[in-house]
């Protein structure tokens, strides 16, 4: 087995771990990395990798790119943008990679990194979260919504391909470092009304004060969902989903301690309150909507993808979080 492997998304904090970790497995002869900026492969030591230039959203540039693949591998998404912006290049950017992928005679196998949001912070969700609890995601958060979504479009467009899901928690580590560049609380704090946000410790001058609910969170390292990746891209496990998370959890007084401020609790009601505001205000930036991620735990099994996968994180969240903020 030699194979292609199309990359959507070579470039991002996940997509730069994954292209390292094909180009280092021998079952991989060739990758294809397609983002709309350019990058130079050999630059980064890169030797099977060629960049394709090219968006998503241009269906004739993602026919040629997976047209010319054994595996597709779909990691291209906007995480933080408007809910426009990442309205279309989520759903119809991702519409055409899974319907040219359908279409396209060679690729037999189709990876889509989903996400923990998918399933939606529901206050009646399992714990933990196994993969045979349905994603309904939740409208009021425009990337778990869109998680969902592209699930449900993976069902109606992909008869005829083995598809993996995967569903990575937060991802952290060295090249991750999207949770601390954009914790949920500093996107909301400057639209939640001001006395809240003194009860939140939310004023930028009390810095560095971070408010613990109390609300325990899983980590997995970029290496950890690179493995699982390519495990999936070669096929190692039957196709279907599959949640990727480290062993332990974090609270926010361990997030807190790694980025050098202190935790201060508040009760868990406080963060209802400010999730429903956030629902309830006209004219919120997406960007906020990353509160309601925190209003209820998110634990996930990860079972299957030991079992079914052989997949094992290698780095604790512990570790994740930490060679995260020391970088
Ligand atoms: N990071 C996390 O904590 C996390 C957790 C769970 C799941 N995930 C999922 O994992 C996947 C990868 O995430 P990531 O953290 O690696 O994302 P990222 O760091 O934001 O990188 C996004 C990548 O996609 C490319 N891209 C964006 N829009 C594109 C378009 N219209 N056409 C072509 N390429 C485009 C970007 O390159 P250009 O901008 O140059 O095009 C970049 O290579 C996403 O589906 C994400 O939702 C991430």
């Amino acid at each position: 087995m030699a194979l292609t492997v199309a990359v959507t998304g070579p470039t991002g904090e996940i997509g730069t771990s994954v292209v390292r970790a094909l180009e280092a497995d021998e079952r991989v002869a060739r990758v294809l990395g397609m983002a709309r900026r350019p990058f130079d492969p050999a630059a980064r030591g890169w030797r099977k990798t060629e960049y394709r230039q090219g968006d998503i959203l241009d269906r004739g540039a993602v026919d040629a790119l997976v047209g010319a693949a054994d595996v597709v591998v779909h990691l291209a998404y906007v995480i933080l943008g408007t809910r426009e912006e990442s309205r279309r290049v989520n759903l119809d950017g991702t519409r055409n990679v899974f319907e040219a992928t359908a279409a396209a005679e060679r690729p037999g196998r189709l990876v889509y990194t989903s996400s923990v949001a998918a399933y939606g912070y529901h206050a009646d969700n399992p714990a933990p979260l196994t993969e045979d609890v349905p994603v309904r995601g939740s409208s009021e958060h425009y990337y778990s919504a869109q998680k969902a979504a592209c699930e449900r479009l993976l069902a109606e467009t992909t008869e005829g391909l083995d598809v993996y899901v995967l569903r990575p928690c937060i991802v952290a580590g060295p090249d991750a470092t999207v949770l601390l560049r954009n914790l949920p609380w500093e996107q909301a704090a400057p639209y939640v009304p001001e006395p809240l946000r003194r009860a939140l410790g939310l004023v930028p001058g009390l810095r560095p004060v971070i408010p613990d609910p109390g609300v325990r969170f899983q980590l997995v390292h970029h290496d950890d969902v690179a493995s699982a990746v390519v495990a999936a891209a070669a096929g190692d496990g039957p196709p279907g989903a599959y949640n990727l998370a480290a062993d332990d959890e974090i609270t926010m007084a361990d997030f807190a301690r790694a980025v050098g401020a202190y935790a201060v609790p508040v009760p868990s009601e406080l963060v209802g309150v400010a999730s429903a505001l956030v629902d309830a205000l006209p004219l919120v930036p997406a960007k906020a909507e990353w509160i309601h991620a925190v209003r209820h735990p998110m634990i996930m099994d990860t079972g299957r993808a030991r079992r079914a996968l052989g997949w094992t994180p290698r780095h604790t969240a512990h570790e994740a979080l930490t060679t995260m903020t020391t970088r």
